[in-house]
């Protein structure tokens, strides 16, 4: 059962989705992580680790709003080539840890062009510095063992809004549109 918002406005009762863009990840890329993720809980890490189907880099957080379609419209101004995302060394926030990748000019500019065209559509999105890493488990507890990502990398060539809607077993991640690459 979906966690369905209503909200009490001056229209009526009105319903509000919880939205991110994401570069949604290539198998090869997730069956890399899956593997870093299996290699932590053989070595003791235990915690809420990412389904492999959930497993993606968030460029921008929305948060909850009422339509997607006014945030589809700002993102059809973003224009980018498509690039290589490369699977580099893992961190921590807290205690979730999170896979990171190789410093890359075109992901940060990509996240640059989408803030810039959120703020000018008028789409509210959390203003925190883009930090690009991929969750691979929340609250975790073992202590962090030194485990090497081998470096899979993937050619970007489309960019997804992502609906997140809290399942029984955990949050479901729903595409609701993409903006491709320019064709090379
Ligand atoms: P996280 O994995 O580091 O929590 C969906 O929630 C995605 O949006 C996740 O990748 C999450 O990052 C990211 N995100 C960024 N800012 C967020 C925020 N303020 N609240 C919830 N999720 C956020």
């Amino acid at each position: 059962m979906k966690a369905l918002k209503y909200v009490w406005d001056a229209e009526g009762w009105e319903y509000f989705m919880r939205l991110f863009i994401a570069i949604n990840l290539s198998e090869p890329m997730k069956t890399a992580l899956v593997n870093a993720q299996n290699e932590m809980y053989d070595r003791g890490v235990r915690g809420n680790y990412t389904p492999e189907e959930n497993l993606h880099l968030t460029l921008a957080f929305i948060g909850e709003v009422p339509d997607a379609e006014p945030v589809l419209e700002a993102l059809s101004s973003v224009s980018f080539a498509p690039f290589e995302l490369c699977l580099e060394g893992m961190g921590c926030f807290g205690d979730l840890r999170w896979a990171g990748m190789r410093k890359s000019l075109p992901l940060a500019m990509l996240a640059r062009k989408i803030r810039h065209a959120l703020a000018e559509g008028g789409i509210p999105f959390d203003r925190k510095r883009f930090s690009p890493h991929i969750t691979l488990l929340r609250r975790a507890r073992g202590d962090m063992p030194g485990i090497r990502l081998d470096g899979a990398s993937m050619t970007v060539d489309a960019v997804s809004l992502m609906r997140s809607d809290r399942g029984k077993s955990g949050m479901i991640y729903t595409e609701l549109g993409r903006i491709p690459a320019e064709k090379a």
